[in-house]
């Protein structure tokens, strides 16, 4: 036989057996056999080599590398096929390593993430959760809140009463203007010491635009005990802000008014160069306790109400709280 015949056969045999080989061991077998370095049929054809004439030996030698070459190319492969091959579970028809089939999981509302973020916060300062109703009475929605029949928070016009109070009814019923309407329901039913959030929405018919809703989240805290005071609101407010914000920023209080807080202030953030509104807060006004059957003699108390959407928007650089209701994928898939 000469070279070009047995270069054939090799070739022919080692292409053969690699293209038949069906698992990563008869793979192996097939490189040991027509690639293997010590012995095997690619040592014995370069062993012949001994015995060409010098000059063919260049055209020979020639031959047998390309030869080589390309069954070791055939071999690696085959090889990446092998590795890549998709791997039934044992005794299943189910091929686990088969791609997807691209369906995107979905995830939490901005809001939402925000909510949990803030309840999160106020959970590692010793504040529970509560939750409490979204149509209320008056009495919880005002009158224990300190809001006179004669104020000008109860204009029907200005909120949405669902009914009135009638020989049927009873009593009148509106959608909560305001999460603090959670403190008297937790004050009712609790007795001091007391820490505690509300996250909820609240509904107020404003007209709609980029900064305002007639439906918006708020959260509520509410902290009561023998020696609540301005300070620890303060602080605890500072807190909040540097936990959400990551940075020391300073709080602000600037004097403000509420029926249910005395004294009552609005509450600032540092930002950049300026003051950015977060929400209200105050001392619990005394009538309030008293509302509750507290003692405000024995007991004081420190609440506030921030709205949840500035400070979503702040973070992510949202203009505009409608998006947050408009249910628009390519919105909500960038949070
Ligand atoms: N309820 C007030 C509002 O909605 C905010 C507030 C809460 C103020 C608690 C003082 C204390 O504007």
């Amino acid at each position: 036989m000469d070279h070009e015949q047995s270069f054939a056969s090799y070739e022919q045999d080692a292409l053969k057996s690699i293209e038949a080989a069906a698992t990563a061991d008869a793979l192996e077998a097939a490189r040991i056999e027509f690639l293997g370095k010590k012995q095997g049929r690619l040592k014995d054809l370069q062993g012949a080599l001994g015995s060409v004439p010098v000059d063919q030996k260049p055209a020979v030698g020639k031959r047998f590398n390309e030869i080589k070459d390309r069954v070791t190319a055939a071999w690696e492969q085959k090889k990446l096929m092998l590795e890549s091959a998709p791997k039934k579970a044992a005794g299943s028809e189910f091929d686990v390593t088969l791609p997807g089939a691209g369906l995107s999981l979905g995830k939490l509302h901005p809001l939402t993430q925000t909510i949990e973020e803030f309840k999160d916060i106020m959970a590692r300062l010793g504040f529970e959760s509560e939750e409490g109703p979204e149509v209320e009475d008056e009495w919880h929605n005002f009158v224990a809140l300190n809001i006179p029949e004669d104020h000008p928070a109860r204009n029907p016009l200005d909120n949405f009463y669902l009914s009135v109070a009638s020989t049927v009814t009873k009593e009148a019923r509106l959608l909560r203007s305001q999460t603090s309407t959670v403190q008297i329901r937790t004050m009712e039913q609790r007795q001091p010491p007391i820490r505690i959030v509300s996250v909820g929405r609240v509904y107020r018919p404003d007209q709609i635009d980029a900064t305002h809703h007639m439906m918006f989240h708020q959260m509520e805290g509410l902290m009561v005990g023998p020696d609540v005071t301005m300070a620890s609101l303060k602080t605890v407010l500072q807190l909040f802000a540097t936990a959400y914000l990551g940075e020391n920023v300073p709080v602000r209080f600037r004097p403000s008014f509420f029926p249910f807080t005395e004294p009552s202030v609005e509450f600032d953030v540092r930002r950049g160069n300026g003051w950015l509104e977060l929400g209200g807060a105050g001392m619990v006004d005394p009538n309030v306790l008293s509302a509750c059957g507290y003692d405000p003699e024995k007991v004081s108390g420190f609440a506030f109400g921030l709205g949840i959407a500035r400070f979503c928007m702040m973070r992510h650089g949202i203009d505009d709280i409608r998006h947050f209701y408009e249910n628009e994928l390519r919105f909500l898939q960038q949070f």
